[in-house]
C-alpha cells in the first residue's frame, strides 16, 4: 500500500469480492454532503465498488447500475438521509446535468456517489474524494484515492486507518 502524499491513497484490489468490502469500510465512514467521483472505463468496477459503499452507508436498496435513469436515490431506515448514485455516461454535455436537478442533490445533504465524473467536470464541487479505477488484468484493480480539501483528506486517513490499520 503505496502511501503517496497526504490525501492520497493507492490500493490493489484483487477480486469484485474485494472490491465491495473496500466500498462497504468506505461506506461507513461517509457523511451528508460527501461527493464521491468515481472514475475509469466501463468495466472497472465501478458500480461493484458503489455498491459496497451503499451496503457500508446502510442504503435499503441495493446500488445497481443507473445507466438508463442517471440518477438512483437510496435511503437507510436508521436517520432517513439519502444517498444519490449517478451516472453521467450518457450525458453529452454538461448542460444536460441541469434536467437531473445537480444543485439539488447537491444541496440534498446526502452523500453522492458519481460515475463517470468527467462527463460532468464543469459542474463538480472543487472539494471531492476523487477514486481513478484501473484494470491491470481480469480480475485485478488499482484504485487511486486522491482528496480534495480537509474532509476527504481526513476521509482518506480514516479509509486507510479501517483497511489497513495504519
Ligand atoms: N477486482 C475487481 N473489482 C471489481 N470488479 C471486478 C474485479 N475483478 C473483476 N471484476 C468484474 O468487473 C466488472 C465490473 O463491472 P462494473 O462494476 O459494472 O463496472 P463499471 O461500473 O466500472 O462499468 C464486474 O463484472 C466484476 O465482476
Ligand atoms: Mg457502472
Amino acid at each position: 500500500m503505496p502511501i503517496l502524499k497526504e490525501g492520497q491513497l493507492d490500493i490493489i484490489s484483487h477480486s469484485p469480492e474485494q472490491t465491495q468490502r473496500l466500498g462497504v469500510r468506505l461506506g461507513t465512514l461517509l457523511r451528508p454532503g460527501d461527493v464521491l467521483c468515481l472514475s475509469g472505463d466501463m468495466g472497472a468496477g465501478k458500480t461493484v465498488f458503489a455498491a459496497g459503499i451503499g451496503k457500508g452507508w446502510g442504503a435499503q436498496t441495493p446500488l445497481t447500475s443507473p445507466t438508463f435513469n442517471l440518477v438512483h436515490e437510496h435511503t437507510r431506515e436508521a436517520d432517513a438521509q439519502r444517498l444519490f448514485h449517478l451516472d453521467c455516461y450518457r450525458l453529452d454535455s454538461v448542460d444536460d446535468i441541469d434536467a437531473i436537478g445537480f444543485d439539488e442533490i447537491l444541496n440534498g445533504r446526502g452523500p453522492v456517489i458519481i460515475e463517470w465524473p468527467e462527463r460532468i467536470a464543469a459542474a463538480l464541487p472543487r472539494q471531492r474524494l476523487w477514486i481513478e479505477l484501473r484494470v491491470l488484468e481480469p480480475t485485478r484493480r488499482n484504485f487511486i484515492f486522491e482528496g480534495v480539501g480537509k474532509r476527504y483528506e481526513e476521509l482518506i486517513a480514516k479509509f486507510r486507518e479501517s483497511t489497513f490499520g495504519v
